[in-house]
């Protein structure tokens, strides 16, 4: 018996509103999952994360194997105890990371093999390597190993990527096995090109998984290009299973695809836009390295249902973010992320109204305003 289950209790156009029940809690969608890559959100503590509304957070394979090494978490009861977060955890495969970090990567049939960014040790990466170490991590939701390219690329080269992923993912099946507790995510390729993706959805659905990613968006293509792909691939994706945009992305994004009929999303942008002194509100983004602040007694946003936004002057975060202080970092994560909960919990609301295309188009008149 099956101990998770997706519920979708409303539609409105393409945009759901559903639930995943987990043994380690409920994940309410449209989901937002803060990225801690390495065993931690940056800046935050877990108990701050959950009471910015997060259901569920990401680990990544790829950094977690190298350091502090699976079999050690493993050791040390699991990710969710070594870093005392006990709700849901969904864990990439590593093939992306790989991808974008790692130094002498060779990819063939068998995997990917690759030198450590951190100290140049040799590793190999095979799917079923990947799901073995996503469940020493002990991972909730599991991603199967893929290849990503960039756009724009070759049609040829977005097949051979698509199809070898597609094998992966049959091979990612296999080794997963039965595992009631957990789920496990196929991951669509094919670059911008809708029959490829059409074929790599269909592909995915006819082994069965758990729940469909998209991944191989948000690598370099214009904003229209990736949401001309959602609106031509979601009506292909199996309807009664999870939906998730792999690394997307900014609130405009997660807007857009939510309206597209995506379900979960993850990036890092929030913690690491706050990490460089950028302030997310419903007044648009706030640079606060700008002179500007220097004198103004205000505080963020006297509206926010987010103490942070009231608590702190616009001159007091300037000045801790001009000083490099470790405060300004944790503040305005906090701040992010809390807003990029705001955001998807609002569209959650506005989807079970039947308003959601409303609800998209005042929060962006609202960041068009500005914040004066
Ligand atoms: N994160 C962002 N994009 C991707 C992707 O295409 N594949 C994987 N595995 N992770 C991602």
């Amino acid at each position: 018996m099956t101990k998770t289950k997706f519920t979708l209790s409303a539609t409105d156009g393409l945009a759901r509103r559903g639930r995943i029940d987990m043994p380690r809690g409920a994940i309410e969608t449209p989901a937002f999952m803060p990225v801690g890559t390495v065993g931690t959100v940056k800046a935050m503590y877990p108990e701050q994360v959950r009471d910015t509304g997060a259901d569920i957070l990401l680990g990544n394979t790829y950094h977690l194997m190298l350091r502090p090494g699976a079999e050690r978490v493993a050791s040390l009861g699991g990710l969710h105890d070594f870093m005392d977060w006990q709700r849901p955890i969904l864990t990439d495969s590593g093939g992306f990371q790989v991808m974008s970090l790692a130094k002498l990567r060779k990819l063939d049939e068998r995997g990917v093999t690759f030198r450590s960014h951190i100290d140049g040790s040799a590793h190999e990466l095979t799917p079923e390597r990947s799901i073995e170490i996503q469940l020493l991590l002990d991972s909730d939701i599991i991603m199967q190993l893929d290849e990503c390219i960039a756009l724009p690329a070759e049609h040829k080269e977005m097949e051979r990527a698509m199809e070898l992923s597609l094998r992966w993912a049959d091979r990612s099946k296999a080794a997963f096995g039965q595992q009631p507790a957990r789920m496990l995510f196929g991951i669509v390729q094919g670059g911008d090109d809708a029959a490829l993706r059409a074929r790599s959805a269909a592909g995915l659905a006819s082994i069965g998984f758990d729940g469909y990613s998209v991944g191989g968006l948000a690598v370099g293509e214009p904003q229209e290009v990736m949401f001309r792909v959602l609106e031509d691939l979601t009506p292909e994706m199996p309807k009664e299973k999870p939906r998730y945009l792999m690394g997307v992305g900014k609130p405009d994004d997660i807007l857009g695809a939510i309206g597209r009929g995506i379900d979960m999303f993850d990036c890092v942008h929030p913690t690491r836009a706050g990490r460089h002194g950028h302030a997310y509100t419903a007044m648009g983004v706030v640079n606060f390295k700008n002179a500007r602040h220097k004198d103004d007694p205000r505080p963020l946003d006297a509206n926010s249902e987010n103490p942070n936004c009231r608590r702190f002057s616009r001159a007091y975060l300037h000045h801790l973010v001009r000083t490099e202080e470790i405060l300004g970092a944790m503040i305005l994560s906090q701040i992010n992320l809390h807003y990029y909960q705001t955001l998807v919990k609002g569209a959650r609301a506005a989807i079970e109204a039947g308003r959601f295309a409303d609800f998209a188009a005042e929060t962006r008149e609202g960041w068009a305003k500005g914040d004066l």
